[in-house]
């Protein structure tokens, strides 16, 4: 069984995601490696996928998009989960299980590639490394507020969901 965890990040911490998770399905005996979409991996040279995206303006980031788009047919064929890395911060009443925190492009990759799962994870900000256009977004009263500084990785709860993967990749 040999499973690549690809990821799309602008700023590191979906990466971070990325290598947790292969390194949390090696230690369970499977083999894995987390890879940047921007190496162009070939999920077709893999027995299952997991792929996941920082979220931005509610979407994923292009180049998850279009390698989803691109493979969907080899995709379609094995077993795939997806995971985005979202919110910083919840709105008081939601969770993160919420419809209306998913991005834009879920319910088409739900009926194309058929995922075994979705998850949404909290991310991280480190207002230091943002770009230019992301800092001045910041600045604006509506983006401090829903944007906070802070590392907001729950990492008990994506080694939970890792060791969901693997149950399943060693259920016949
Ligand atoms: C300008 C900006 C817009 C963002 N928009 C969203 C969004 O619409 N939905 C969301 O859940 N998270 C949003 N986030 C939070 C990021 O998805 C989060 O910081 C993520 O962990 C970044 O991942 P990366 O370090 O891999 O790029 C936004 C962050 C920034 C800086």
């Amino acid at each position: 069984m040999n499973v690549i965890v690809v990821y799309a990040s602008r700023y590191g911490s979906t990466k971070g995601i990325a290598e947790f998770i292969a390194e949390k399905l090696r230690a369970h005996g499977v083999q894995a490696e987390a890879r940047s979409v921007e190496a162009g991996p070939n999920p077709g040279e893999y027995d299952a996928v997991v792929i996941g995206s920082a979220v931005y303006m509610e979407h994923w980031m292009k180049g998850a998009v279009e390698f989803v788009r691109q493979n969907r047919a080899v995709l379609a064929g094995r077993p795939v989960w997806l995971f985005s890395s979202g919110p910083l911060k919840l709105e008081p009443g939601t969770s993160p299980g919420d419809p209306g925190l998913e991005p834009r492009e879920i319910g088409e990759f739900r009926e194309v590639i058929h995922p075994r799962d979705h998850r949404v994870f909290f991310g991280a900000l480190d207002p230091r490394r943002l770009g230019f256009a992301h800092r001045a977004l910041r600045k604006l009263p509506a983006g401090r507020a829903l944007l906070p500084e802070g590392d907001f990785r729950n990492w008990d709860y994506i080694e939970a969901w890792s060791g969901d993967i693997v149950r399943a990749l060693k259920t016949p």
